[in-house]
């Protein structure tokens, strides 16, 4: 257990699976009171039960972040409730990457991922960021991806989804420079969760070409976050910190 986050809160998107739950844990296990969020309560009971069975504190909040602006803004307050009335730190991790080819991607596809992966971002970001200011601190992290620079086969929407959020958190930190808010984003490479879980094969053997051989696991890059929370990176922001196993500064073949 760290001391970084003691007496602060954090909400965390998508935090009952994954990256966001390696993130909602390591944020509770340096100190933070953390709501845990997501669709299916089952798993935001059991993410919560592991962090207070490790001497954490969280708290369930249910939400649907496609289903609408209101929904998200929901969310923003039954958290800052739960959280006894400031989030100090955000984290926009909840996302979905449907992987078909782009002729495939029928109309209501493309609505969740930009519901998802955009919308949610920007509303819960307009939502809490202005208290934070007001206080005159507070931390948003958003999840990017390695792929939000590159082309690649399958998954455009989804890029292009990652590298929007990259580009609201450069626009962030201009708009609320000086306020003592910071913005910055993570780019996690591929790595093992549920959501590529039906990919596992295939992404084990990609990886080997990675400098690190492997895919990447959530808690390293739950470790990124809980550096970019701390006060340990006080002078970096809206910036996007690339985790990815060394997977986009190189070229194998
Ligand atoms: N894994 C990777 O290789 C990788 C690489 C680069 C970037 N990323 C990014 O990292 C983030 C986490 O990815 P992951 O692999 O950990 O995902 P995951 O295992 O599929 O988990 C996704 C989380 O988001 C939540 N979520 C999805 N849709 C939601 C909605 N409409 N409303 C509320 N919550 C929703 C899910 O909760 P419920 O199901 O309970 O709603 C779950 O907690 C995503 O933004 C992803 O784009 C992942």
């Amino acid at each position: 257990m760290g001391t970084t986050q003691d007496g602060r809160t954090a909400l965390v998107t998508g935090s009952t699976s994954g990256i966001g739950q390696a993130i909602a844990m390591s944020l509770a296990a340096e100190g933070a009171h953390v709501v845990v969020t997501g669709r299916v309560r089952e798993r935001g009971d059991a993410t919560v039960a592991a962090i207070e069975d490790a001497g954490g504190r969280a708290t369930y909040v249910h939400a649907d972040l496609g289903r609408s602006g209101d929904a998200v803004r929901a969310l923003a307050e039954e958290a800052t409730e739960a959280l006894g009335g400031r989030v100090d730190v955000l984290v926009n991790n909840a996302g979905i990457y449907p992987a078909a080819p782009t002729a495939e991607i029928d109309d209501a596809t493309l609505d969740a991922v930009w519901a998802t992966n955009v919308r949610a971002p920007h509303v819960l970001t307009a939502a809490v960021a202005p208290a934070m200011a007001a206080r005159g601190s507070g931390v948003v992290l958003s999840l990017g991806s390695w792929i939000s620079t590159v082309g690649m086969p399958s998954g455009a929407i989804y890029a292009a989804s990652k590298a929007a959020v990259e580009q609201l958190t450069r626009g962030w930190s201009a708009e609320f420079a000086g306020t003592g808010v910071r913005f910055n984003a993570i780019a996690p490479g591929i790595t093992r969760t549920a959501g590529t879980a039906g990919a596992a094969a295939f992404l084990d053997d990609a990886a080997r070409a990675f400098p690190a051989g492997r895919v990447g696991e959530p808690h390293e890059i739950a470790a990124a976050a809980v550096w970019l929370a701390s006060d340990a990176a006080t002078y970096v922001h809206g910036t996007t910190v690339v985790v990815d196993g060394g997977a986009l500064g190189t070229r194998t073949l």
